[in-house]
Formats: structure tokens, C-alpha cells, sequence
């Protein structure tokens, strides 16, 4: 198996496991989400908790959907048999992430860790739908290359959650901190991490022109 086609299977598994996670804790676990409501201190503003939860639940939806719709558009051997597909798909993805985007903004000033994390989901909520709408502009102009590179970059915020959580667990063992100082630190890691990472991402599979990171 050629190294990029065994980075793409390993990604699909990371996507696999961690959305049957997410269910699981979503509607087995801890359907209400009082663990995690449970950790919200000194709110600024009062939360009502039946509409967060109808927001949260459609927001890990749209979050899963697009992981999956992501996921598919990255194989390349998928692309050049089934190119209406994945142009559909596309703005499919471009869909899930702005209701994700969407969703976001309503839970970002409830959340854990205060204001300063409020800010960073802002942020975030911004640039998550620029990086795909730029990616989509690209590919109407015909720039294929510059169009994947949009496209991992807008790919990798799908791992944001993982990250956020993988780091607050991490931090939360190693240096004994709160969970809230843990999730603050988290989510401002978070957001240059992931961009790193697509960085590192785009150098691997794109020094030779024309590829992507799926079978080919
Ligand atoms: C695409 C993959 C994503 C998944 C699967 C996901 C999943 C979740 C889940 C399960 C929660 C509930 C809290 C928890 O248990 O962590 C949550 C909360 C939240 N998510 Fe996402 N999310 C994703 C991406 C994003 C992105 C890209 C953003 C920002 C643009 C975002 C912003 C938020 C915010 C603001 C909250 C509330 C946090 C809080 O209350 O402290 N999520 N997400």
C-alpha cells in the first residue's frame, strides 16, 4: 500500500472511531450533556438549557455529516470516476460547515473557560467557512492545486472537537490543571495546531503535482 493511500485509510479510521464516539457519548453516555454543561462556571450570559442542547445536537449532526462528506472528496480515485459526485459533495461540505459555522456562533459566548474562548470559537467560526469558500472560489477558477491545499486547510478544523478534548485529557493528567484552565488552553492551542498540521499535511502529499492524499 503506497504511503498516501495508507495515510488516507488511517485518517478514515480516526474519522470512523471518533464519530461512533460521539455517538455514543451523544445518546448513550450522556444524552442531556450534564458532564459537560456540569463544567460551565461564571457564565456571562444565562443559558437556556433546552435550546443549547437542540443547537448542540444539530450542530454534532451537520459536524459528523461533514467529516464524512470531507473524508470522500479527498480520494482521488473517487474524484476522476465520479466527478459529478464529488462537485456535489463539495458544496454538500460546504454546507455542513457553514451550519456548523452557524450553529457555533450561537454556543460560542456560553462557552467553558470564559470569554477569551468565546473569542477563539469566533475566530474560528470565521475562518472555518473562509478557508472553504476560497477553496471552492479556487477549483471555479480551474487552480487545482491551490484548490486541495483550501481544502486540507478547511479539512483539518473538522478535528477540532478531537483536538480540544485529546489536549484538555492530556493536560488535565499531566500538569493536573482544572478542566476549564485544561479547555481554555485547549481551544487557543487548537486553532494554530490544526493549521500546522494541514501545513505539514499539504508538504507530504502535494511534492509531486496532481496528487492527493486518497487512493489513486
Ligand atoms: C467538525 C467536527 C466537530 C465536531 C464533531 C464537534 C462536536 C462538538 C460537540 C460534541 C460539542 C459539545 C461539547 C463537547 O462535548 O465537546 C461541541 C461544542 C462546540 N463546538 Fe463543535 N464540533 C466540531 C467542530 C467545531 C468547529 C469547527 C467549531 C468552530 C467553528 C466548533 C464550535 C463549537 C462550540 C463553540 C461549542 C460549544 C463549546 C462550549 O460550550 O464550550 N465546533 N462541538
Amino acid at each position: 500500500m503506497s504511503k498516501s493511500k495508507l495515510s488516507y485509510v488511517l485518517m478514515l479510521a480516526i474519522v470512523a472511531i471518533f464519530i461512533l464516539y460521539i455517538a455514543f457519548v451523544q445518546w448513550i453516555q450522556d444524552p442531556e450533556a450534564a458532564v459537560f454543561l456540569g463544567s460551565k462556571t461564571n457564565l456571562n450570559h444565562p443559558l437556556n438549557k433546552n435550546l443549547w442542547l437542540t443547537v448542540m445536537r444539530v450542530h454534532v449532526v451537520f459536524a459528523c455529516i461533514g467529516m464524512v462528506s470531507g473524508a470522500v472528496n479527498f480520494s482521488d480515485r473517487f474524484r476522476r470516476t465520479n466527478r459529478k459526485f464529488h462537485r456535489l459533495n463539495g458544496y454538500w461540505y460546504l454546507v455542513t460547515v457553514m451550519l456548523v459555522g452557524l450553529t457555533s456562533g450561537y454556543m460560542a459566548p456560553y462557552a467553558t473557560g470564559g470569554r477569551g474562548v468565546s473569542i477563539a470559537f469566533n475566530v474560528l467560526t470565521m475562518l472555518w467557512p473562509a478557508f472553504t469558500v476560497i477553496a471552492i472560489l479556487q477549483i471555479r477558477k480551474k487552480r487545482i492545486q491551490s484548490h486541495q491545499k483550501w481544502m486540507i486547510r478547511s479539512y483539518a478544523y473538522c478535528f477540532t472537537n478531537l483536538t480540544v478534548h485529546l489536549l484538555t485529557s492530556f493536560f488535565q493528567a499531566s500538569a493536573g490543571w482544572s478542566y476549564a484552565d485544561s479547555y481554555r488552553v485547549s481551544v487557543y492551542m487548537t486553532i494554530p495546531l490544526l493549521y500546522f498540521i494541514a501545513e505539514i499535511v499539504i508538504r507530504m502529499v502535494m511534492k509531486k503535482p496532481q496528487r492527493t492524499f486518497g487512493p489513486t
